[in-house]
């Protein structure tokens, strides 16, 4: 099929449009002093930890690492369980299970399809060492509720915020009430790099030292008493770095951010009002809860039907989180909980993701609205 109508993604338009200030960015680090790759690195986490008002930021090459590293900074370790939910990315659970630890799942809200704080309580054993709740589609999770059962508990949160770059919960960005939240910058993420990265954010000074020596091979920067030219690993570590050409085209993006999440959110109310009236069930947030959406995840009784029709007539919808990460096949015969878990059994059966994307025209909406309302025989 040729380009859908309704894309997930026209960030290409986006960089047309900013393509003077991203070749400026671009061209230090491919054609000055090799250093300039450093220093855009350093200067876009100065500025996100900034954004998200963290003393901390660290970029790494990917989410999916950046998962794992948090939690090994947080001390999870082989035969701890942390508690996650079962509809999300296989780099939450994998994180988990490559720290040697075994992920818990707990049940989701029917209502924003985060975690289901109020169950977190009845999964705790003597084991449980973190929490990890997902933000699932750009849903701020209820982590200011789990800081105080994680304080009590004497827990880590590490919050995978990989979809909800530009999201607030109880007037803070997301991330705050975590001990580290991890962002995604792959290229269908709110914030966006034309490659791989992600942002690790802290506001603990230690946890952030610990967190940017296992990005770079658990080299520490300070000689100590070496002789010069010597080196000094202090961990093992991983060469996981942001690269600095993304780190570029991300500096240029970042101030744009609170633009591009406004125009997310008109394109969700201008979807809000033309599907109000149908059979489909929209997302519900708490009062506190102010989302971005990286797409709009609506629940519909025949899932097949809709996704592959609004595909054939050019939206390009997807179908995030189906099925529920325990019944991948590498997870075969683990998870004894999954009986537990019925709402994310039924949402992975009913979730449609309409495309959103800030480049989207009102006649875009306008048509994907037409397309649904027809497809869900509501006219
Ligand atoms: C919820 C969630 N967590 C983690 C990740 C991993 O992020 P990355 O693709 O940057 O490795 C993704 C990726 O889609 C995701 O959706």
């Amino acid at each position: 099929m040729g380009a859908f109508r309704v894309p997930r993604s026209r960030a290409n338009q986006t960089h047309q449009a900013l393509r003077g200030e991203i070749l400026a960015a671009l061209k230090p680090v491919l054609f000055d002093d090799y250093r300039s790759s450093y220093t855009a690195r350093a200067e876009l986490e100065a500025a996100f930890a900034s954004k998200m008002r963290q003393r901390h930021a660290i970029a790494a090459h990917s989410g999916t690492i950046a998962l794992f590293l948090a939690l090994r900074a947080c001390g999870v370790g082989p035969g701890d369980e942390v508690i996650t939910v079962g509809n999300s990315d296989i780099s939450t659970t994998g994180s988990i299970s490559q720290c040697g630890a075994i992920p818990v799942l707990c049940d989701v809200a029917l209502s924003d399809y985060t975690i289901a704080v109020d169950q977190v309580e009845n999964l705790l054993t003597n084991k449980t060492r973190a929490i990890l709740p997902v933000d699932l589609h750009g849903h701020p999770a209820n982590v200011k509720a789990l800081r105080s059962l994680a304080d009590r508990h004497d827990l880590k949160i590490v919050e995978d915020a990989a979809l909800a770059c530009g999201a607030f919960d109880h007037g803070a960005p997301v991330g705050a009430f975590a001990d580290v939240a991890m962002f995604s910058f792959a290229p269908f993420k709110p914030l966006g790099s034309a490659g791989n990265g992600a942002m690790l954010v802290a506001n603990d000074d230690s946890l952030a030292d610990e967190l940017r020596l296992l990005v770079s091979y658990g080299h520490d920067p300070q000689h100590n008493n070496l002789p010069p030219g010597y080196q000094n690993y202090v961990a093992e570590g991983y060469n996981v770095p942001l690269d600095g050409l993304q780190a570029s085209l991300l500096l240029v993006k970042l101030p744009y951010l609170d633009e591009w999440t406004g125009r997310r959110r008109a394109i969700v109310s201008q979807l809000e009002a033309g599907l109000a009236d149908t059979t489909a069930r929209l997302p519900r947030f708490r009062a506190e809860s102010s989302p971005t959406f990286r797409s709009y995840a609506i629940a519909v009784d025949r899932q097949g039907e809709l996704h592959q029709g609004l595909r054939a007539a050019g939206v390009e919808a997807v179908i995030h989180y189906a099925p529920p990460i325990y019944d991948y096949s590498v997870y075969a015969g683990m998870f004894p909980e999954r009986g537990t878990l019925t709402a994310t059994k039924r949402l992975a059966g009913e979730i449609v993701n309409l495309p959103i994307t800030p480049e989207l025209t009102n006649d875009d909406v306008d048509y994907m609205i037409d397309v649904t309302r027809k497809l869900l025989n509501d006219g």
